[in-house]
């Protein structure tokens, strides 16, 4: 018996692995359920927000390594929006050619390309290992900037921000939309909005950090409008059939803050404002909060997202084995599983995957090239 005959027979005996089944959201369908999740590399040296040929190797060889939706780390929509100043930007239209042949090539290879639009807000102008000052403000005689943030509140030791005025907050919302488009024109198959992890849209969400008193701030119908008008703002410039995610902090783990119910109530909106799927993540928006860090910890959060809203969500964090991650879709637990860090060390996830879960090796997701030295 051959090996690919061999692999056959063990996919049969165990069934058809979920994680290998396609999934459409709107005209988009993606090719398996294993997606790469948004992390910055912090990368574009020239600190002018364009993608390097770093970029293109870290991206294209993990669409050859099999993932489904690849969705780009955290893309400033302005220069004060970045987390650091070697983070990618598509706040102009100078970037745009930048990032065509690495779309066009993880698309060429089989992946589904999104990229997740950021305003880091009061985290913005943070150091990263190109430039130093890790987990600290870069001073402005380094590159750094002064932040913004709904409210005049610094985040931990970070630079007090300063509070945005409304036609500012609108500006932002604009910046969004061009944003979109942009990345709609690069050739991306979805945009994912970035409003987790304490950065500017979450900021807003949180009621420990946003003590506005306008239309912005108070009640969860004005904490939650920014990210509504962004989602709307969005939708206008891209197509119909363009799936548009959201990810959320599902708790920011602090008592009186942004919770899984509003969380949940969020969703419900986002829903009804065209929004595809919830990638649900948790944390970061308050400083010094203990964390239950465990394999699968956030997964009850994508469950209860995902049964109370009645919409298509993620889990992510510390999912790193493919039963764990097959296991989470088979019991419903979401639809999609993230595989992050562990995708760093391994860009071949996927097939490697696939041959745990005795998927044959003519259906696993192997570039033709790759074939004769496929797992076995
Ligand atoms: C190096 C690194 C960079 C990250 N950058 C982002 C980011 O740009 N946007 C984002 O939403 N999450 C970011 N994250 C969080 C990941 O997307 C993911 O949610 C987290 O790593 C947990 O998943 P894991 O346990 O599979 O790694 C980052 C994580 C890491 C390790």
């Amino acid at each position: 018996m051959g090996d690919v005959e061999k692999s056959k027979k063990k996919d049969k005996k165990k069934g058809p692995a979920r994680l290998f089944e396609p999934m459409t959201l709107r005209g988009v369908t993606v090719r398996n359920r294993i997606w790469l999740p948004p992390m910055d590399t912090y990368s574009a040296f020239a600190q002018d927000g364009r993608p390097t040929p770093f970029h293109y190797q870290h991206y294209v060889s993990r669409a050859m390594g099999g993932f489904g939706m690849i969705i780009m780390e955290s893309t400033a929509v302005a220069p004060e929006g970045r987390i650091s100043p070697c983070d990618l930007g598509l706040w102009s239209d100078d970037q745009m050619d930048a990032w065509r042949w690495i779309v066009a090539d993880a698309k060429a290879a089989g992946a589904t390309m999104a990229v997740q639009l950021n305003h880091a807000g009061r985290k913005a102008s943070t150091g990263c290992f190109a430039v130093g000052f890790d987990g600290e403000s870069v001073p402005e005689e380094f590159g750094g900037w002064r932040t913004v943030c709904p409210s005049a509140n610094a985040y931990g030791s970070l630079r007090a921000p300063r509070a945005l005025g409304v036609d500012e907050i609108h500006t932002i919302v604009a910046q969004f939309r061009d944003a979109a488009w942009r990345a709609y024109d690069i050739g991306f198959d979805a945009v994912q909005i970035h409003a987790a992890h304490g950065y500017l849209l979450s900021q807003f969400l949180d009621p420990l950090i946003n003590e506005r008193e306008d239309e912005y701030g108070g009640s969860f119908e004005n904490r939650i409008r920014i990210l509504v008008d962004v989602v709307e703002a969005v939708r206008t410039v891209i197509p119909d059939d363009m799936p548009v995610l959201v990810r959320i902090s599902a708790t920011d783990w602090a008592a009186g803050g942004w919770d899984l119910d509003q969380s949940v109530d969020l969703a419900k909106v986002l829903k009804e404002h065209g929004v595809d799927l919830v990638d649900v993540s948790t944390g970061g928006l308050i400083p010094g909060v203990t964390i239950p860090v465990k394999p699968g910890y956030q997964v009850p959060f994508s469950e209860q997202i995902r049964s109370r809203a009645d919409i298509p969500v993620t889990a992510v964090g510390l999912i790193t084995k493919p039963k764990q991650a097959e296991k989470v879709l088979k019991a419903g637990q979401a639809d999609v599983i993230e595989i992050g860090r562990a995708a760093l060390r391994d860009p071949y996830w996927p097939l490697r995957a696939a041959n745990k879960l005795g998927i044959s090796i003519e259906e696993a997701p192997y570039p033709a090239q790759y074939v004769r030295g496929a797992f076995r």
